[in-house]
């Protein structure tokens, strides 16, 4: 309900009904009260402002003629135009030439519609690359925050490598994962994303060329891209990115930096196993290529633990790595790290230092509260039973229901089953069809632009029993 904490000044030389109208106008043009916003009923108006209803309805009238307001049947008043041009007297700027020249490349147009309906919580979301909430650790991160009270001792910028007791918790962590790392040697992010985005921006040139998989998480995001960078795709087999397309690959076309998800691959599940670890390693090393690895899905394993990191297996300083809480525990937090050879990591913080002084000092503070101890490995047992459950859920239902249509692996960890369509189709109109029933997809062609087989199905984020409905729908579509 909107508040009213105006009145108008019965003795000022304006006359209330014009005043009325002024602070309508006012409320609208600042955005406080945007489209759609419904206005308190004529009587309440009336009795806030101390004056006759008559009045509230000259105002009212006035601003209906000029298009501000109209009355809806069943809602009363809306706020129906904020267009600036009716409220201001002067020509307002060409707003739209000024977004049509930004430098920055949009997203592409289905990544913004799933974007944008990813918030109705009347879609059945079959792709989206998040925990369910109801497997986000609500309860236990309240309690966290509340054993700090008495105990909150830095609320200022952190320094620029990060909050120093969250390096030290995070250093500790890795060792689990083979990773030898001093906290010098580390760097919290807001998220594995703005590993990305550091790195570049601070550590590769305009142009250069990025080898990756092919589909790669990374062709849906435009941060190398951003920076005039080349995506070079190389061909993926069921144990990831293929040595010898690699190596040829490298030679060919000169590129600056590998980037792999050699775990739980998004978006294809895939499990890079260790022998093609050393294979890719090996290339990497002879020709002089630097990896970056993003290992952000490594602990989401469900039958057994997979292969170390690549990080764990260099010898020489190759890898730069990044991980994250966010596909575990907590998108929000927006926590993440990089390890790399200290050089690398001061010129990131330094970057990062001009982007943003550094992550959330809460944040940072509650992510070392998880990941000291055992606490945090107690949840990720917690989730990956949780995942495994509505893995197999999920693998069932495919039988039960796509077989002749479409093929998939069953993913060993992660959140994605790569589905495969026996035919090639018009994804962008499968993508609207599926919409227009409430269930949102994420079609293969978001990463790797020339697909028009494949989808990525998330067991991780719908409820099971909309998985089950969403996944019956979605068959039956295909098979019209
Ligand atoms: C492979 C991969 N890397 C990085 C990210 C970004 O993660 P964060 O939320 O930590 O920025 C995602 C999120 O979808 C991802 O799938």
């Amino acid at each position: 309900m909107l508040k009213l904490d105006w009145k108008p000044d019965k003795h000022a030389d304006l006359p209330v009904y014009l005043q009325i109208i002024q602070y309508i106008k006012e409320k609208i043009a600042s955005g406080e009260w945007p489209v759609h916003t419904r206005l308190p009923t004529q009587r309440a108006m009336a009795e806030a402002w101390g004056v006759n209803r008559s009045t509230v309805v000259t105002a009212l009238d006035e601003l209906k003629a000029e298009g501000l307001i109209e009355s809806v049947v069943g809602s009363g008043t809306v706020v129906s135009n904020n267009t600036w041009s009716v409220l201001a007297s002067a020509a307002p700027p060409d707003w739209m030439s000024y977004v049509q020249t930004g430098d920055h490349p949009s997203n592409m147009q289905t990544i913004q519609d799933i974007n944008k309906y990813e918030s109705d919580p009347s879609m059945i979301r079959l792709g989206t690359g998040e925990l369910s909430p109801d497997l986000l650790p609500l309860r236990e991160t309240e309690e966290i925050l509340g054993s700090l009270r008495g105990r909150l001792t830095h609320l200022g910028y952190s320094e620029p490598k990060g909050w120093l007791p969250l390096r030290k918790a995070v250093s500790g962590y890795l060792r689990t994962r083979g990773i030898e790392a001093s906290p010098a040697s580390i760097l919290i992010v807001s998220g594995a994303l703005q590993a990305l985005q550091l790195i570049s921006q601070g550590i590769l040139r305009q142009g250069s060329g990025i080898l990756l998989e092919r589909p790669s998480y990374l062709y849906s995001l435009s941060v190398f891209q951003a920076s005039r960078m080349r995506l070079l795709g190389i061909p993926m087999d069921d144990e990831g990115i293929r040595p010898e397309s690699l190596a040829r690959q490298k030679q060919l076309r000169d590129a600056a930096l590998l980037y792999t998800i050699p775990s739980f691959h998004n978006p294809t599940g895939t499990l890079m196993p260790e022998d093609r670890r050393r294979q890719v390693m090996a290339i990497c090393e002879r020709e002089r290529l630097p990896i970056l690895e993003d290992d952000v899905y490594g602990e989401l394993w469900l039958d057994e633990p997979g292969p170390l990191p690549l990080k764990a297996l260099d010898q020489n300083g190759l890898v730069l790595y990044t991980g994250s809480l966010s596909k575990t525990l907590s998108p929000g937090l927006r926590i993440g790290w990089i390890v790399g050879p200290e050089p690398v990591i001061e010129r990131l913080a330094d970057v990062k230092m001009q982007t943003d002084y550094g992550a959330s000092a809460l944040s940072q503070l509650a992510a070392a509260e998880w990941l000291r101890g055992n606490r945090y490995e107690q949840h990720l047992k917690r989730v990956r039973a949780s995942l495994k459950e509505r893995r197999n859920l999920t693998c069932s239902a495919l039988s039960r229901w796509f077989s002749g249509i479409a093929e998939w692996q069953e993913p060993r960890g992660g959140f994605y089953i790569w589905l495969r369509l026996e035919q090639a189709r018009s994804m962008r109109t499968l993508f609207l069809r599926a919409l227009s029933e409430g269930i949102l997809l994420n079609p293969g062609y978001v990463y790797d632009q020339t697909d028009s087989q494949h989808m990525r199905l998330s067991y991780a984020y719908a409820s099971e029993e909309d998985l089950e409905h969403a996944l019956y729908r979605l068959s039956q579509l295909l098979r019209k």
